[in-house]
Order: structure tokens, then sequence, then C-alpha cells
């Protein structure tokens, strides 16, 4: 099978916020940004593995600025790794302000995909070779927080998380 960048398959999506997606401090709801994130992580998933897929599980994700109303939000989607049928695709998301000033950084998030068939049956998808410094960090860690959320699934038994038993062996 071919191997494929993260460049690729890099999605990135850019969208206002509007009145009916914000709450009582008019700042963007959290749903929303989590629907957002979503479909352009899993536009990632589908130009990586050419293939269906479906979210598996959202491993991270912290708000740590809220949006506020009005703002244009850009949302970058890249797969930071990728396993034998399931993928590992890391956002970042900034926004700019009413006042147009520098966009801000507003978070992170990481989300896992699976690539299926019509039966909705894992399939095999493309490796990925990293090339930036970031993109060998993210590959680096994706291992461990693959193990931490198959473990937090009940799908791995933590005895066999090397990588992650790893971190809290003392050097
Ligand atoms: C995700 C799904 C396809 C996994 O199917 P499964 O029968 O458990 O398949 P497997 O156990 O063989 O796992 C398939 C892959 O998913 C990975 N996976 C499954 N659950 C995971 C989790 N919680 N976190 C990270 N990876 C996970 C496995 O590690 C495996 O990866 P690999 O092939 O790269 O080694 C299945 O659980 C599913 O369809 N879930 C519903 C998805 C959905 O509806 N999402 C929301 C709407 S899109």
């Amino acid at each position: 099978m071919n191997t494929k960048h993260p460049s690729d398959s890099k999605t990135t999506v850019t969208d206002l916020v509007l009145p009916s997606e914000t709450n009582a401090i008019h700042t963007l709801f959290g749903g929303e940004l989590l629907a957002r994130m979503d479909r352009a992580a899993s536009i990632t998933a589908q130009r990586h593995s050419e293939r269906i897929v479906v979210t598996a599980s959202v491993n991270h994700v912290a708000f740590n600025h809220a949006i506020p109303l009005g703002s244009i939000v850009t949302i970058e989607a890249k797969v930071s790794r990728a396993f034998k049928s399931s993928m590992e695709v890391y956002l970042d998301v900034w926004y700019t302000d009413n006042n147009f000033n520098t966009p801000i950084k507003a978070n992170e998030a990481i989300f896992t995909f699976v690539a299926v068939d019509e039966n909705g049956k894992p399939v095999q998808i493309p490796e990925l070779i990293p090339e930036s410094e970031q993109e060998k960090k993210r590959f680096d860690g994706a291992l461990r927080r693959r193990q931490l959320s198959l473990v937090l699934a009940g799908k791995m038994d933590a005895e066999d998380a090397s990588e992650l038993k790893a971190l809290f062996k003392k050097k």
C-alpha cells in the first residue's frame, strides 16, 4: 500500500460564529465547536484513507479560550499517525475577533477515526510519513495516546500498554 504525508490530507475550514451557535455569554457553544472539528477531522481522515471513515474516539479536547460571537474561526486538521485501520487526527483552532487582531489560538483537539468498508468493517489504510518537527513529535506521541484511549475504552489491558506505562517509570 502507498504511503502519504500529512500535507496530502490536510484540511482547513474557515467559518463564522453566528448568534444561534453561541451560549448565554455570547461565545461559541462547545458542542458546536466539537461538531465543526469532527467534520474537519473526518474530511482529513477520508482524504488520507480514501475510504469511508467513522469517529472511533475523541481522545482530547480542551477549550482554552472562549470564541466571541462574530469571530472568524479557522480549524486545521492533519493526520498525525496512521495505524492499521485507525488514524489519529490532530486539530488546531484559531479565531480572529471583531477587532481583526492577530489570530488567537483557541484550542487543540485529538480525534481517532477508523476507515471502514460499506459494511462498517475496518479496512487497511496507507502509512503516514511525518515531515516537519511538529508532525514528527505528534507522530511519536500517538502510540501512547492510542494505548490510553484503548485502555479507557476497555479494549486493552493496562498491563499491555507498554508506551503508556513507560511514561510513569522513573528515569
Ligand atoms: C470504530 C469501530 C469501527 C471499531 O470497530 P471494532 O469492531 O471495534 O474493530 P477493531 O477492534 O478491529 O478496531 C478497529 C480499529 O479501531 C481502533 N479503535 C477501536 N476503538 C478505539 C478507541 N476507543 N480509541 C482508539 N482506537 C480505537 C482499534 O485500535 C483498531 O485500530 P487498528 O486497526 O489501526 O489497529 C466500531 O466500534 C464502530 O463502528 N463504532 C461506531 C462509530 C460511530 O458510529 N461513530 C460516530 C459516528 S461517525
